[in-house]
């Protein structure tokens, strides 16, 4: 296991568990007993950094973590977020608000629905981008001086936002996409500022949203799937390239003894020793092949292999409207 800390968090395991899949996203929501089983055992294999938002599943997670861990509460770090706010009615998102108001108010409910008096870790879940990252910072920041929050973090946020938000309050963590096939944050400045401002990345989709963790050109979408119609990457012909991409990722793994996820998550958490990752998965098998990756030991010509790999693919992350709110 590497352990690797978060601002002034105690070391945790650099590979931690992104849980909403649990509640939306990729499919129907899990039986809430499979989920905190699932929490649970995470938990007894040495995860505990668990990684959650007021969207995800309208508040579904956050209550879902709150059952799961409110007899545990110590053995586990919470990372939430706010921001974005929706529709109650139909789930659509409809903007993002890091008012002082809003703050309050996500703050309390976070609070109630995880059933826990603290939250470890706050993120700003997208920048608002109709009031300065300052005013929306020192809302938070009354959060920590009142106890209820440990500390903050930011999502998907531009180098200069960041830098910015930390001369307010000290920013802990930067939540980003990043993966062998999203390196964008290598090349804007944001894993740069990461190291300057002292913040930790905390790596989302490492397993490029499981296209890198056996992916099949057979999936269909079960429910409701954020990659059917919102994640161009994973339609028509840029899947078809990016699935061509990950075969030469397996056979890098293959070499290595490994899986390409496992390659996937070493990978990540090689590039930098301020970073840790939370995949995501709803099964124990997944995990469990997740968590090994902190065996993995790529060599330099594994790297030189995979380093190629992020140009070639196609497609963006998100559609228009989610790559509008990124970058923030
Ligand atoms: P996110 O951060 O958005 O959760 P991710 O971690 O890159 O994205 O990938 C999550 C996806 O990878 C999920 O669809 C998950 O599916 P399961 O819930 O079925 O596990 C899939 N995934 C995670 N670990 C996996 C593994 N070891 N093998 C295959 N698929 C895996």
């Amino acid at each position: 296991m590497i352990r690797r800390s978060i601002g002034s968090s105690r070391p945790l395991n650099a590979i931690g568990l992104g849980c909403m899949g649990m509640s939306f996203a990729y499919g129907p929501a899990m039986e809430e007993a499979d989920a905190i089983a699932l929490l649970h055992e995470a938990i007894d294999l040495g995860v505990d950094h668990f990684d959650t938002a007021e969207i995800y599943g309208m508040g579904h997670n956050e209550q879902l973590l709150g059952k799961a861990f409110n007899d545990r509460r110590d053995k586990v770090f919470i990372a939430t977020k706010f921001g974005p706010t929706y529709n109650r009615e139909t789930g659509q998102r409809t903007g993002v608000d890091g008012s002082e108001k809003n703050a309050r108010r996500a703050i309390e409910q976070s609070l109630r629905f995880l059933q826990t008096d603290h939250i470890d870790l706050w993120y700003l879940h997208r920048r608002d981008l109709s009031r300065p990252i300052e005013e929306t910072i020192g809302a938070m920041a009354q959060m920590v001086k009142e106890g209820k929050v440990g500390q903050i973090g930011l999502s998907e946020v531009a180098a200069e936002s960041l830098r910015a938000a930390s001369k307010v309050h000290a920013i802990s963590a930067v939540q980003s996409e990043f993966s062998i096939f999203t390196r964008f944050i290598e090349e804007d400045g944001v894993l740069a500022a990461c190291k300057d401002v002292g913040a930790t990345l905390v790596a989302y989709s490492p397993l490029g949203r499981g296209m890198l963790a056996g992916w099949s050109k057979d999936w269909k979408a079960d429910g409701w799937d954020f990659r059917a119609t919102m994640a161009p990457r994973f339609q028509g012909e840029a899947l078809e390239n990016n699935l061509a991409l990950v075969e030469e990722i397996a056979h890098v793994a293959s070499d290595l003894g490994a899986t390409a996820g496992e390659v996937a998550l070493a990978w990540v958490l090689q590039r930098a020793d301020n970073i840790v990752t939370i995949p995501g998965t709803t099964k124990l098998t997944n995990l469990k092949q997740n968590l090994a990756a902190a065996y993995v030991k790529l060599t330099p010509a594994a790297l030189a292999k995979l380093d190629s790999l992020a140009a070639k693919v196609k497609g963006e992350r998100y559609d228009e409207n989610g790559m509008k709110a990124v970058n923030g």
